[in-house]
């Protein structure tokens, strides 16, 4: 059973990470810092290094400069923490080897550890009918796809009944294309730095949805029902 350990989800964009943390989320106790949300919270806000709203980086599929991200990070652990929970998913940081390193200072100022990193493997075919294809519901964030997952009843949400959705600005061709090409560059180090700490679980995020779930929870150590 894990106790008070942070767990970081890493994988190309649209490979499926936010759908499992929001499963992890609201039946297993998890906290999660999902660093594209905070962003997003702060999307008028702009970059001095670029002169660029957040927004506007975001939207043409760039990184944002590491001080940035590490700030917003920082800033939310400390209110999870303060509200009590102990076990966290970090979706989306780090996304950078200077952030994986930020990342292990942060843990040590915390007192805790990194206990696995779960490496969401999907080719790129798919990630490409992932992203191009998904929607969410803005009042309970629930995330669908045209193509794998609609709603049970078209235009109404599975889960609050709304009858509105969105679809992210970052979630076009040429934005995809600078998104992956921005994961090759500096991301895909960062599973190297940790396959070296010998932390590093890969899953098949190519399978469906209720597959992925079960081999997260396996690589996190926890039953279905299993709370943290
Ligand atoms: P962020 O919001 O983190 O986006 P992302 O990682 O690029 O990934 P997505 O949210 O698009 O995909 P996901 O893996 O969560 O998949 P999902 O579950 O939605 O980041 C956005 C931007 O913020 C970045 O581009 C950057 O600009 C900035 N940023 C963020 N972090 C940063 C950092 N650390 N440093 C600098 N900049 C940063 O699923 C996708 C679709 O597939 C859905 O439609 C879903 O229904 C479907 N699906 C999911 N799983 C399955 C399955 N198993 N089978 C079939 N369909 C599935
Ligand atoms: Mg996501």
């Amino acid at each position: 059973m894990i106790n008070k350990s942070w767990i970081v989800f890493i994988g190309a964009p649209g490979c499926g990470k936010g759908t499992q943390i929001e499963r992890l989320v609201k039946k297993n106790g998890f906290g999660s810092v999902a660093v594209g949300d905070l962003l997003r919270q702060n999307g008028n806000h702009v970059v001095p290094e670029t002169g660029q709203t957040v927004a506007g980086l975001m939207n043409s599929g760039s990184l944002l400069p590491d001080g940035i991200v590490v700030g917003f990070v920082e800033a939310d652990i400390r209110k999870q923490v303060d509200n009590g929970k102990r076990s966290l998913l970090f979706d989306g940081f780090p996304r950078s080897v200077y952030q994986a390193e930020r990342l292990d200072e942060i843990v040590a100022n915390f007192d805790t550890e990194i206990s696995v990193v779960v490496d969401f493997v999907c080719n790129e075919e798919i990630l490409v009918k992932r992203i191009l294809g998904r929607f969410l519901c803005p009042g309970c964030g629930k995330i669908y796809n045209d193509f794998f997952s609609r709603p049970f009843k078209d235009g109404v949400c599975d889960v609050c009944g709304g009858n509105k959705f969105i679809r992210r600005n970052d979630y076009n061709e040429l934005s995809l294309k600078k998104r992956l090409s921005e994961f090759r560059e500096k991301t895909a180090a960062v599973i190297d730095f940790y396959e070296r700490k010998g932390i590093l679980r890969k899953v098949d995020a190519a399978k469906n949805v209720a597959s992925v779930r079960a081999s997260v929870l396996e690589c996190l150590g926890l039953s279905e029902k299993e709370n943290v």
